[in-house]
C-alpha cells in the first residue's frame, strides 16, 4: 500500500491531504482496502454513494447501458435523459431540468440563471447574489464567488463582482443586503463544508416570501443534503417550500459523475437555445445511472428507511453525547449528522479507520456522518460502539 500510496504523491497535483488507504472493491455498506481490510462506510465518497456498494440492479443497469450506447451529445435526443429529466422534475416539483458533470457545474448554471434573469429584466450587468456566510457550492470560479469561507476563495481573487453575504439563518442579515439589483439569494438547505448547520424552518420560509415579494429567485443548493438524505427526496420538503432553482450533484448518480439543475417558474424560461451547453450532462451513461437511481430509491422504499434508521441514529448520539464530555453538539436533518467536538476531529477520524470505520471530516472540530442510505440500525450500533472506545 506505502509503495502506490508513495507513486500517488509524486503524480498528483497535491491537493487533498488523503488518508493513507487504498481502496479497491465495496459490497453493501462496506468498502476493502487492496489487502481486503473491511471498513464500514459512514462517508460514502462525501455523500455520494447513497445506494452503497455494488447494488446490482444499479450495476446491471449501467452494464447495459455500456454495451447499448455511451454517447450522444445533446445535438440529438436519447431515451435514458428524457427518464432521467422526467423523474427528476417529479421529484424536486421542478419544470424543466438540466443535466450537468458535477456540482460546481450546476451551480455555475444557476448563477448564469440569476445573472441572465436579471438582465433580461433590467438591461444591465448588475444582478447581485445574496449567498450565506460558512457556505460551499464548490471550485468553479463561479461556484467559489459564492462560497462563504474567505480560505477558499481569497487566492483565486478577484471573483465574480456583486456577490454579498449574509448570516446563515438570520433573516435580518439577508435583508440588508439586498438592493434594487438583488437577483437571486442562495443557500444550503444543510450547509454541509460547513459544519453540518440545518436550515431553520422560519429562515427558509422568510426566504421564500422575501423572494416572492420582491421577485428574487431562490436557489437551492442540495448537492449533498438532497436525494433522500434528509428523509424527503429533497430537503426543502421537510419545510413547506419549494425553491425556484434546486441545484442537485453527488447521490443523484450514486458514483456516475452527474449534477442537475432544476428550474421552474421565471426561472425555467430564462435560457433560451444558445444560452448554455454541456458536451457530456444528459450523456446516455450519465442519465441511466440517474434512470437507476431514481429506480432503487422506489424498490428500497428509501425514503422511509432513511426516517426510520435516522430517528435511531439520533437516539443513539443524544445518548453517547450525554455520556462523552469531548461531545460539543450533535447537529443535522436524516441521515446527514454532525459531531461538534470540542478537540479537533481528524485524531479520532484516524482512530475510527483503525478500528474499520469510514467517516470524514466537516471544518475543523466535527466529525461528519454521511452514510449510504441503505445502512441498518446494526451499523448504527457498530459505529456508535467504536465512537464509545475512542471518544
Ligand atoms: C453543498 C455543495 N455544493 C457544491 C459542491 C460541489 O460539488 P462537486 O464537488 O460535485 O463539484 C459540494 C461538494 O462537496 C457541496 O457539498
Amino acid at each position: 500500500m506505502n509503495q502506490w500510496i508513495e507513486i500517488a504523491e509524486q503524480e498528483f497535483v497535491p491537493v487533498y491531504h488523503r488518508y493513507p488507504v487504498v481502496l479497491e472493491r465495496g459490497e453493501g455498506v462496506f468498502l476493502y482496502n487492496i489487502y481486503g481490510k473491511k471498513y464500514l462506510d459512514f462517508g460514502s465518497g462525501i455523500g455520494v454513494c447513497a445506494l452503497g456498494y455494488h447494488d446490482m440492479a444499479y450495476t446491471n443497469s449501467l452494464k447495459n447501458q455500456i454495451d447499448k450506447l455511451l454517447h450522444t451529445s445533446n445535438l440529438f435526443y436519447n431515451v435514458p435523459a428524457i427518464q432521467a429529466a422526467k423523474q427528476f422534475n417529479e421529484a424536486a416539483n421542478m419544470e424543466k431540468v438540466f443535466f450537468t458533470n458535477s456540482g460546481t457545474e450546476a451551480i455555475e448554471g444557476a448563477i448564469k440563471i440569476a445573472k441572465k434573469y436579471h438582465y433580461d429584466k433590467y438591461n444591465n450587468h448588475f444582478g447581485e447574489i445574496i449567498a450565506m456566510h460558512r457556505s460551499f457550492h464548490g471550485r468553479t470560479m463561479g461556484a467559489l464567488s459564492i462560497t462563504g469561507k474567505d480560505a477558499y476563495r481569497n487566492p483565486f481573487a478577484p471573483t465574480l463582482p456583486y456577490i454579498k453575504f449574509a448570516e446563515f439563518n438570520d433573516l435580518e442579515s439577508v435583508k440588508k443586503q439586498i438592493t434594487t439589483n438583488t437577483c437571486a439569494i442562495c443557500l444550503e438547505t444543510v450547509q454541509g463544508e460547513g459544519g453540518i448547520y440545518p436550515v431553520s424552518k422560519d429562515f427558509i420560509q422568510g426566504i421564500r416570501k422575501l423572494c416572492d415579494e420582491k421577485g428574487i429567485l431562490m436557489i437551492l443548493d442540495e448537492i449533498q443534503c438532497g436525494m433522500g438524505r434528509s428523509g424527503r427526496m429533497f430537503a426543502y420538503q421537510n419545510f413547506g417550500v419549494t425553491p425556484d432553482i434546486v441545484v442537485s450533484a453527488k447521490a443523484l448518480g450514486c458514483g456516475i459523475p452527474v449534477g442537475a439543475i432544476g428550474t421552474r417558474g421565471i426561472a425555467s424560461k430564462v435560457f433560451k437555445p444558445g444560452d448554455h451547453g454541456t458536451t457530456y450532462g444528459s450523456n446516455p451513461l450519465a442519465a441511466a445511472a440517474i434512470v437507476a437511481v431514481f429506480e432503487a430509491y422506489q424498490k428500497y422504499d428509501i425514503l422511509n428507511h432513511v426516517n426510520k434508521v435516522a430517528i435511531y441514529l439520533d437516539h443513539q448520539l443524544e445518548d453517547l453525547a450525554r455520556k462523552k464530555k469531548v461531545i460539543k453538539q450533535i447537529r443535522g436533518l436524516g441521515l446527514m449528522k454532525g459531531i461538534e467536538l470540542f478537540d479537533a476531529a481528524n485524531h479520532y477520524i484516524e482512530k475510527l479507520q483503525e478500528l474499520g470505520i469510514i467517516v470524514i471530516p466537516s471544518g475543523n472540530n466535527v466529525i461528519r456522518l454521511l452514510p449510504p442510505l441503505v445502512i441498518k440500525e446494526e451499523h448504527v450500533d457498530m459505529l456508535i460502539q467504536a465512537l464509545k472506545r475512542i471518544l
